[in-house]
């Protein structure tokens, strides 16, 4: 592959940090995020709204990698962060960051994660449905606390992109219907209620989205929405949270815009659109996930076993699989592999890289060209960042990786490699 950095040895190197020493050091399979990577994002991202001159506010998508390592990352940073259960709650605050600045998603948060959220006054929480607007209500009272809401619209927009990762589609689970005046009905009924502050709203079409156009769609619909609320509810949205969805670059074929470049693009649209209407600017809120991280980590696997079947498959296998990264598996999704030590060693076969799980569909990569591939090498996977670690099993009783950071030339481990004796923690003995 092109672009990848390599120290004097020929070795991959992350956060300048051999990939060789890496995998002796913490084991296989291992998650090394370079987290300079994730640092230059966020920076990239604040260039674009401070060139605008907008009043912003990043809020990380902690779906897409939660440690606490990530949150002390953030905070660091100013940047915010989504939770979408009590458990992301839970590590966020564990992991110091701030509660005003944490948002809390969901389509369907039980009650006892409202209450939490409610005690633990966070920033706000994004009303999805009319069961949650009675409850929060409910729930405000009891405590005898108000709390700031934003209000989550399913804009009628179909992004491109896998149908399993679209939202802003009418037909989603998710939010307000805005063509069906569900999304106005909810907005009457949140300013009737006693306890809630309604501080904007919010929709997000979508993930791993390359086409800037449903971006540009849904800035124009939400304007001429607050548009409308402005008019006649005299409702004055402080917040537009845009959400996420930021496509990135996981091989070589892919030619995503850069993130900063989608962001530049929503902020042009809602401020012209804005002007047009003689509507206030709102903040301009967005929540990305794989943007930040995605890019950012390489995991490494050693190699074992292979199966040649001349004219049939040839699988070389690894150390991980489905458990680290379900997402081949799971949307057919495309990595590239290539071995740490000699990334741009001249191919000589095509092979297909398969894991240790007992499944077929236990794929990483599929018929990839790939040089000759010894047991006890190590193959590394880039763009394993976003949604790996955190949709990581325990499936056939394999732990979990260990995630490690690494910056100029320094690693530390921030996860611990899972042990047979964390897996059995859960049973009643
Ligand atoms: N905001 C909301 C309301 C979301 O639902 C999501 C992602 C995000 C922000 C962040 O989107 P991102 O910037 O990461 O694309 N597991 C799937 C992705 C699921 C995304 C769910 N929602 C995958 O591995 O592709």
């Amino acid at each position: 592959p092109d672009n990848v950095q390599k120290n004097q040895a020929g070795h991959l190197q992350i956060g300048g940090v051999d990939s060789i020493e890496l995998a002796q050091k913490y084991g296989t399979p291992v998650i090394a995020y370079d987290t300079s990577v994730i640092k230059q994002e966020i920076a990239a991202f604040k260039k674009t709204f401070l060139n605008a001159g907008i009043k912003h506010r990043i809020v990380y998508a902690s779906k897409a990698f939660s440690s606490l390592a990530m949150y002390r990352l953030l905070s660091e940073d100013d940047v915010g962060c989504d939770v979408v259960s009590g458990g992301e709650l839970y590590a966020a605050l564990k992991g110091g960051m701030d509660p005003e600045m944490i948002e809390f998603h969901g389509n369907n948060k039980t009650p006892a994660e409202l209450e939490y959220a409610v005690q633990e006054n966070i920033g706000c929480i994004v009303v999805d449905n009319f069961y949650e607007i009675e409850l929060l209500d409910e729930i405000c009272s009891a405590q005898n606390k108000k709390v700031s809401v934003v209000l989550r619209v399913a804009p009628g927009i179909e992004a491109e992109t896998h149908k399993y990762i679209s939202t802003g589609q009418s037909n989603s689970k998710f939010g307000f219907d805005l063509d069906s005046g569900q999304a106005k009905k909810a907005l009457t009924m949140l300013l009737d209620a006693d306890n809630l502050e309604v501080l904007g709203v919010h929709c997000h079409i979508g993930s791993q989205i390359f086409a800037v156009a449903g971006f540009e769609m849904a800035a124009v619909k939400m304007v001429q929405l607050l548009k409308q609320w402005k008019d006649e509810f005299n409702f004055d949205a402080q917040v537009l949270n845009l959400g996420g969805g930021f496509g990135i670059k996981y091989n070589e074929d892919d030619h995503p815009l850069g993130p900063a470049q989608f962001v530049k693009t929503i902020v042009q649209t809602v401020q012209a659109e804005a002007q047009k209407n003689d509507l206030m600017l709102p903040e301009i809120w967005i929540e990305p996930g794989r943007s930040l991280v995605g890019e950012a980590a390489t995991t490494l696997y050693t190699t074992g076993s292979t199966k040649k079947v001349p004219g049939i498959c040839n699988f070389i296998a690894v150390d991980g699989g489905m458990g680290d990264n379900i997402r081949p598996a799971l949307y057919g999704a495309k990595y590239t592999a290539f071995l740490a030590a000699a990334p741009n060693a001249r191919t000589t076969q095509k092979a297909t890289i398969v894991g240790k799980y007992c499944e077929s569909g236990d794929v990483l990569v599929a018929d990839q060209d790939l040089p000759e591939v010894h047991p006890e090498d190590i193959l590394a996977i880039p763009s394993t960042g976003a949604y790996g670690y955190s949709m990581a099993s325990n499936y056939n009783r394999n732990g979990r990786p260990a995630v490690v950071f690494c910056e100029n030339g320094h690693s530390q481990l921030v996860l611990k490699r899972e042990t047979y004796a964390d897996m059995l923690h859960l049973e009643v003995e």
